[in-house]
């Protein structure tokens, strides 16, 4: 199951004035190309989870409103340097980064965007075919999409697509000259090994990075580095309690969207490295034995049993090079931090 942080943003843009359609989706002026495919029932995917022999949720379960709400106030605890380093790499570096990628460029940003590296990037670009953002949450999309639109000078073209599956792209009025997708934020590290090679195979197969063809591309892609354990677990499990919160909130989500009666009090959090799988693993466990109630179906928890919430994978320079390469993407430039904490790397 992927890992997929739908909309994980870590977003500094301004709140903006929202309209409704007569069906009560968020109207825009955009054109969206629309792909989104049925999303499974949410009822069937816990109680996958929750049944499997070694129990856990999908960690997309994380971002309901008040989860990305958390998220937002993850990103900003001291412990979790991810997001201030990769800001940071960005502030140096954008303008490298955008010549890399070359003038006249479709930029395509799977999940939504709007945060302030994607407008540092948008800034650093040379006129810019298109802004492509993808994600499957149509309001989120909408609202990042508007307020690129609103603040940079480039054709907006949202799409509402799963962004792990193929879809379509849309067509510019401008002529496009390449092709590069942005994946910035380590959400690279919540999909596992293998979904990571596969997504960026698609996502070679979208840019046409690696063929003969005229649109060659590029992928450019954040990730996280591995590093000194205590500072990775450090990270994941904040002095505050915020990361915890968003783990226990999972819990309370599912109380309130589909009645089932996990209690928060009743399980406690921790986030470990685990050297085999190369990720920081988000537990919840059970404090003691006991049963809840989800849709009509008993789970039991002995005491002392995980829920395993999500991963998140760190990477060498070398792993994650051999991770492209399986796809035939080569690594062609990394920049960095002066600590070498987190990269950005332009895959061709
Ligand atoms: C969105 N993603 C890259 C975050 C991460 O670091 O794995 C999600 C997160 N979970 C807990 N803290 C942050």
């Amino acid at each position: 199951m992927s890992q997929r942080p739908s909309h994980a943003s870590d977003t500094t843009s301004e709140p903006a004035p929202v309209e409704m359609d007569a069906v009560g989706s968020r109207a825009s002026d955009l054109p969206l190309l629309e792909c989104a495919p049925s999303q499974r029932p949410l009822i069937e995917e816990v109680l996958e989870g929750l049944t499997a022999e070694e129990k856990f949720l999908p960690a997309k379960l994380h971002y309901d409103h008040r989860g990305s709400e958390l998220f937002e106030r993850i990103c900003s605890v001291e412990e979790y340097y991810i997001t201030r380093t990769e800001l940071g790499i960005m502030k140096d570096s954008s303008e490298e980064i955008a010549e890399s990628i070359g003038s006249g460029a479709m930029l395509i940003e799977p999940g939504s965007g709007a945060s302030l590296k994607t407008r540092l990037l948008l800034d650093a670009l040379d006129s810019p075919a298109a802004y492509v953002p993808v994600d499957i949450s149509r309001d989120f999309l909408l609202e990042a999409a508007e307020e690129i639109a609103r603040r940079h000078e480039v054709e907006v073209l949202p799409v509402w697509a799963d962004f792990t599956k193929a879809h379509p792209l849309p067509e510019a009025d401008g002529e496009v000259e390449g092709r590069a997708i942005y994946f910035p934020g380590s959400t690279i590290g919540n999909f596992t090994r293998a979904e990571a090679r596969d997504l960026l195979g698609r996502f070679a197969e979208m840019v046409g990075a690696n063929t003969s063809g005229d649109v060659g591309g590029s992928v450019i892609v954040g990730f996280d580095q591995k590093k000194e354990i205590g500072r990775m677990e450090a990270a994941y499990n904040d002095a505050e309690g915020v990361t915890a919160e968003f783990n226990y909130n999972v819990l309370d989500r599912l109380g309130r969207e589909l009645e089932a009666d996990l209690d928060r009090d009743k399980f406690t959090f921790r986030a470990e490295w685990d050297e085999e799988v190369g990720a920081i693993v988000s537990r919840l466990r059970a404090r003691e034995a006991h049963e809840v109630e989800v849709a009509g179906r008993t789970i039991v928890f002995e005491s002392g049993e995980p829920i395993r919430m999500e991963e998140s994978h760190k990477y060498t320079r070398e792993e994650f090079e051999a991770l492209a390469g399986q796809v035939g993407l080569g690594l062609d430039r990394v920049w960095s931090d002066p600590a070498d904490d987190f990269a950005v790397a332009r895959l061709v």
